[in-house]
């Protein structure tokens, strides 16, 4: 009986590792992805006036997200000079950039 409590609870809990580190937001995934932004919006996110690129760092990760997802959909915010770098992004790709913009401070 002990065993069998014992096996139930590495079985599910192996789910819930799993499906814990396929969702979350992967920060540090964020930060290599951003390095192709950095020319643009700064190492911290601070923006460049010189690219008319805006300071996104500290910004709400659902914020950044949705810009990020409008901005390669390129239907309701039009930004061709982004369209190079967001294009190839994946729904987690973005997902992992928008955790680590949010949680960048300057
Ligand atoms: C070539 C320069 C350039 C590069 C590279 C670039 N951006 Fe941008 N980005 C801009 C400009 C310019 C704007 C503002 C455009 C506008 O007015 O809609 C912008 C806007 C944004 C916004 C919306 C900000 C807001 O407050 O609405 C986000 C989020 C963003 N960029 C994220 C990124 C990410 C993430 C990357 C890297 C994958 C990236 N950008 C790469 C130039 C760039």
């Amino acid at each position: 009986m002990k065993s069998s409590l014992v096996a139930f609870f590495l079985f599910f809990g192996s789910f819930i590792s799993l499906s814990a580190s396929v969702y979350a937001q992967d920060a540090a995934k964020g930060a290599e992805l951003y390095k192709q932004c950095i020319q643009c919006h700064g190492e911290k996110g601070d923006g460049n006036p010189a690219q008319k690129a805006p300071r996104i760092a500290g910004q709400h990760d659902w914020y950044v997200l949705k810009q990020i997802q409008d901005i390669k959909a390129g239907v309701i915010r039009k930004n061709p000079v982004m369209i190079p770098f967001v294009s190839k992004l994946s729904e987690q790709d973005m997902k992992d950039l928008a955790a680590y913009i949010s949680k960048l401070n300057n």
